[in-house]
């Protein structure tokens, strides 16, 4: 199965912010998204997940349109979503916040994301918010488990964690990818996104820039170059 976009354009109200972006993510497999800060990573997972306006292109599951998206149907379609910033409830307990997550669609239980995140095991009372950063992104990912989604897209899982931590959610992540899932992972950590991922794509100003097998892209030797050349076009 496969969850794609082709030619996508969205954005805020009236304003552009990505423009013609085809994507495809496959089940069984890591999808990386990278590029400089404000190439528009973000606002394409959101218009994935009908929060934004969606000025132009589709959205298919396996072939078949799911336009108009509606975000409210996005659990039922199998779609989970981990937002970038805010993705805990911090004053209820991990429980709590795994629970709302089966809310929309049911599908596992929490005994199942405790055995992929055996560590919130014994903070399962604790309030969210009073967690770590790298068991906070634990729990918004578990929440998003919940829903037993056949595509999972996780905006930034890393950002401010320590590497050690870092690797070990890119692990949890390849492990759910491995065992059937789709996982699209927008990611600053160029190298640790490429290591990890099995199909890559460089955006930069709302474009898709490049599009290669992350091992691919990750041995080019003008990696740097081109990310440095898609952040000068971010500024002009
Ligand atoms: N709610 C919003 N309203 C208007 N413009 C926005 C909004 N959110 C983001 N933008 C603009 O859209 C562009 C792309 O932002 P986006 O957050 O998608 O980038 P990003 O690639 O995720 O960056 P980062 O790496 O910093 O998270 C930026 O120019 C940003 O200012
Ligand atoms: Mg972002």
């Amino acid at each position: 199965m496969k969850l794609e976009c082709k030619g996508l354009t969205a954005g805020y109200r009236d304003m552009v912010i990505i423009s013609d972006v085809s994507v495809a993510v496959a089940q069984g497999s890591v999808t990386c998204i990278i590029g400089p800060n404000g190439a528009g990573k973000s606002t394409f997972l959101k218009a994935l997940m009908g929060l934004i306006r969606i000025h132009d292109g589709d959205i298919l599951i396996d072939g078949k349109s799911i336009m108009p998206v509606r975000t409210e149907h996005m659990a039922q379609l199998g779609i989970g979503y981990v937002p970038q910033l805010s993705n805990v409830f911090p004053s209820l307990s991990v429980a709590e916040n795994l629970e709302i997550g089966g809310y929309a669609k049911t599908g596992a239980s929490i005994d199942d994301v405790l055995e992929l995140f055996e560590v919130l095991k014994s903070v399962l009372r604790k309030p969210a918010g009073k967690l770590s950063g790298g068991q906070q992104t634990m729990v918004a990912i578990g929440r998003a488990l919940m829903g037993n989604p056949d595509f999972l897209l996780v905006d930034e899982p890393t950002a401010g964690l320590s590497p050690a931590i870092a690797g070990t959610l890119w692990g949890y992540l390849k492990r759910l990818a491995e065992q059937g899932m789709g996982i699209c992972v927008v990611e600053q950590n160029v190298r640790l996104a490429l290591a990890n991922s099995n199909d890559s794509y460089l955006l930069a100003s709302g474009a898709v820039r490049l599009h290669e097998q992350a091992a691919d892209l990750a041995a080019r030797e003008d990696l740097e170059g081109l990310f440095m050349e898609a952040e000068l076009q971010g500024q002009s």
